[in-house]
């Protein structure tokens, strides 16, 4: 069963990614859902498809979609979806962005697909299956220190001036390579998964940027937890990605940063 879930998602990133390739080749028709939060014809297309697919072949499940077309059937079995992460980036036509479908059954995350559409590249994980990229297993890196370590992190485009990440921005770029910010975090947390970046955090992202990624990191041996070593919830305050290794050490400069003791044990 678990492998038709998989397969459906497959096809059904593929061809919202189409949509995707499509809608890039003319001006975007964007408009605002807030004053920095854009949406654009493409996400609403790319929903539209991802909706009706999965109500085509699991019609009793519940789809949570960014864009609010999903529908809440009650189901123990819901889908995240995030029918174009990376908006901003689509909008001006920097190629960094992704269709992001997981499918969870109560608590728990059953499997994440993750596809960009313009360097297609695809990246999927089944719980307790591995992780792969373009069909090949993939695994985090094994990068030990974070002074050997190439990070990334995200702002999100709401309550802006309010967001604490500036402060780790900025200690986490002098203790590492440095810290990318690609604005999709569902390929940040996928590139986590196949070592091209060895952490990725973020503040106040929503379940359908990070279910895909959750699966795929930890199928790929990485560790998940939030800023302050706790257990990540979906759609909690905070996410932390790594490879593992230097999750600690990374756990450790958040509580100097933010003058706090470490709360996990
Ligand atoms: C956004 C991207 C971005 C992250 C924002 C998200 P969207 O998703 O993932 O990287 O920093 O927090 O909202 O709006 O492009 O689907
Ligand atoms: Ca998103
Ligand atoms: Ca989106």
């Amino acid at each position: 069963m678990l492998k038709n879930f998989l397969e459906v998602a497959i096809e059904t990133a593929q061809d919202a990614g189409k949509i995707l390739r499509e809608e890039m080749e003319r001006p975007p028709a964007i408009s605002h859902k807030a004053e920095f939060d854009l949406v654009t014809q493409a996400d609403r297309r790319s929903e539209a498809l991802i909706v009706s697919r999965l109500q085509k072949y699991f019609p009793g499940h519940a789809v949570a979609a960014e864009e609010g077309s999903g529908k809440d059937t009650g189901s123990e079995y819901r889908w995240h979806v995030d029918p174009l992460d990376g908006t901003t980036n689509f909008a001006h036509a920097y190629p960094c962005f992704c269709v992001s479908l997981a499918l969870a059954r109560k608590n728990e995350l059953l499997l994440g697909v993750i596809y960009n559409p313009i360097y297609n590249e695809l990246f999927t994980a089944a719980r307790g299956e591995g992780a792969f990229f373009n069909g090949k297993k993939i695994h985090c890196s094994k990068i030990d220190a974070l002074k050997n370590s190439l990070l990334c992190t995200g702002f999100p485009n709401h309550d802006r001036e309010s967001n604490p990440n500036f402060r780790f921005y900025w200690d986490f770029t002098l203790r590492s390579h440095g810290v990318r910010r690609d604005g999709s975090a569902a390929l940040d947390l996928a590139y986590v998964a196949m070592g091209r970046f060895d952490s990725f955090w973020e503040f106040g992202l929503n379940p359908w940027d990070t279910a895909a990624g959750v699966v795929l990191v930890e199928e790929a041996g990485g560790k998940i937890s939030d800023m302050q070593g706790q257990p990540y919830v979906l759609g909690g305050p905070s996410i932390l990605a790594s490879n593992g290794n230097i999750h600690e050490e990374m756990l450790r400069v958040v509580a100097e940063v933010t003058g706090q003791t470490l709360s996990h044990p």
